[in-house]
């Protein structure tokens, strides 16, 4: 059966506020995670910022910078709470497909895997768009499913056969960011790079984060319980275990 994607967002965000940043914040590639190599995509110039599906607003943190607004916009009530006990803002609820901005009133709009949940996706892009001003910058992380290595490969394998299924989104992975779709609403994609993060499982609190955040509208209750106790028995057994998170970073100027 096809997934009522706009009933189980809702319902997976107001359950779990905060949970995908819970994750993000720790999974680690040298000395920085995602949000810190989004915010490293936009220039000190960019003085009006949005970050579009903000979440918890770990991304808003790590754009602070002196002389720059940075808008947190969500659809979820639950998530811009979380948001809000973390930063000031400012925070806005709306839909990513109705942006509560004039034309041209931003430099720069930031998303951490924002465009793979905002339908239709091509309506996401164009008021996107229309709300950069001439020059102004798209920049994205989506998943990637490209340069996992081997060994956390068959730990993701070992995973999903547990959950009897895989995470899902709502919007195809690999048409996030791509050129065409891009340059049809007149953003000219300047950056595509690629990046392997590392979250690493050592107790029962870290697998229950990790099941938690991931989006599996085909997994009951029981099979998330499962694919904790794996993780935890697999951690038992080597001491931990390493998840490997693809992610693209992309940007594009209008
Ligand atoms: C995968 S989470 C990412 C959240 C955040 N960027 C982060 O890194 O933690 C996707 C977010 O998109 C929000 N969302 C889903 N549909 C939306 C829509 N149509 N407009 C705005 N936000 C939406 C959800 O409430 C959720 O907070």
């Amino acid at each position: 059966m096809a997934t009522d994607w706009r009933s189980y967002l809702q319902d997976h965000h107001a359950a779990h506020p905060g949970a995908v940043q819970e994750v993000l914040t720790r999974v680690r590639s040298g000395d920085h995670n995602p949000y810190r190599w989004l915010a490293r995509a936009v220039p000190p110039s960019a003085h009006r910022v949005l970050d579009l599906a903000c979440g918890g607003g770990a991304m808003l943190r790590e754009l602070q910078a002196e002389r720059r607004t940075v808008v947190g916009l969500d659809l979820s009530a639950a998530e811009l709470a979380v948001a809000r006990s973390h930063s000031e803002g400012p925070f806005v609820r709306a839909d990513g497909v109705r942006l509560p901005f004039a034309d041209g009133s931003l430099d720069v709009v930031t998303s951490v895997l924002g465009l793979l949940v905002i339908q239709p996706l091509d309506r996401a892009i164009h008021e996107i768009t229309r709300v950069l001003r001439p020059g102004g910058a798209l920049a994205v992380l989506a998943p990637s499913v490209w340069l996992m290595p081997p060994r956390e490969l068959a730990e993701v394998t070992r995973l999903t056969r547990v959950l009897r299924t895989r995470p899902q989104f709502p919007n195809p992975v690999e048409r996030t960011g791509v050129k065409a779709l891009l340059a049809w609403h007149q953003l000219r994609r300047v950056e595509d790079k690629r990046e392997v993060y590392f979250y690493t499982v050592q107790d029962e609190q870290d697998a229950a984060r990790l099941v938690e955040a991931l989006y599996l509208p085909g997994a009951t209750d029981r099979r998330r319980d499962l694919a904790v106790e794996h993780l935890v028995h697999r951690v038992r057994k080597q001491g931990s275990v390493r998840i490997a998170v693809g992610m693209r970073r992309v940007v594009a100027i209008k």
